[in-house]
């Protein structure tokens, strides 16, 4: 592939994604946007290079930016922030909320949608203290193909093995020939919708507790503060949020801080949260 190709798609997708590709990733782009430039009659690289140069046609380019994603995601990733969400952040999130009795939750790259769907189930383990309550959860992501697949919530015998516990699968699905299907009542807990982290993010509303999972990673530092900044404006002063486990507030905003003992989590610098400051 010529450089000037290579350099060409990758701000392509860096406008459109965020996502930052380092030149020794031309091996990446081949394997992700070969099938999409043999399906569009294009030769190679090089045609969907000068197609994308010379039409400009908006579908290539979101398709293109669709098949740089990646979404790989499994129910309760990493274990531990589900543990400290369901144990200790939301039972202080009830206590707090009492009189209002809402909250609103947010997967800022929901994927296929194990990381809202995990959410939901906690939150319906939890549904005797939460009788009368209106709880929000919003799925969002940049891909619309992966976000049908979290809206049909249909998995495989693979995907339903990673990281979900027995009961849970047994309680939240329902099987459908080889596959599993979330239940009807777990699947109306979630509203997702196509949204850009680059994006003015206001529309989306306040939200008490964000998950911006494993997608920051993808971002040059610029970006990743940009997004973080964004986010903590969409937040009241105890709101708190999720990194996953490669990624950090640290060195890049100044805008959140960890939480002390909870590996992964942040909140608002100058908030009021309840739990332990570092
Ligand atoms: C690796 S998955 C993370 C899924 C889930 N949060 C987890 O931790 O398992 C990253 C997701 O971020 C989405 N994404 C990438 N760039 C985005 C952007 N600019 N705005 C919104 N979503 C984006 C991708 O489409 C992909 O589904």
């Amino acid at each position: 592939m010529k450089p000037e190709d290579f350099k060409f798609i990758c701000d392509l997708v860096k406008v459109r994604s965020g996502l930052t590709l380092s030149d020794d990733k031309g091996y990446l782009l081949e394997s992700r946007l070969m099938p999409l430039a043999r399906r569009h009659d294009l030769g190679g690289l090089e045609g969907l290079a000068n197609e994308l140069r010379i039409k400009k046609d908006e579908k290539l380019i979101v398709e293109v930016t669709e098949a740089m994603t990646t979404n790989e995601s499994f129910f309760f990733r990493d274990k531990k922030p589900f543990d400290l969400f369901r144990d200790s952040i939301l039972p202080e999130f009830i206590k707090n909320r009492a009189a209002k009795k809402q909250f609103r939750l947010w997967c800022a790259a929901a994927s296929s949608g194990q990381e809202p769907y995990s959410l939901a189930m906690i939150i319906r383990e939890s549904a005797a203290r939460l009788a009368g309550w209106k709880v929000e959860i919003v799925g969002t992501d940049i891909s619309n193909d992966i976000l049908e697949k979290a809206r049909n919530g249909v998995y495989s015998q693979f995907e339903v093995q990673r990281g979900l516990p027995i009961q849970l699968l047994m309680k939240n699905f329902d099987k459908h020939e080889d596959m599993w299907r979330i239940k009807p009542d777990l699947r109306s807990m979630i509203e997702y919708k196509f949204f850009n982290l680059l994006e003015n993010l206001a529309p989306l509303g306040t939200f008490d507790v964000v998950f911006c999972r494993n997608v920051l990673i993808y971002f040059d530092q610029e970006t990743k503060g940009k997004v973080m900044a964004q986010i903590a404006s969409l937040m009241p002063k105890d709101g708190l949020l999720f990194l996953g486990g490669a990624e950090t507030v640290l060195g890049i905003t100044d805008k959140f801080k960890p939480v002390k003992g909870f590996r992964g989590v942040y909140c608002l610098t100058g908030g009021s949260t309840s739990f332990g400051e570092s």
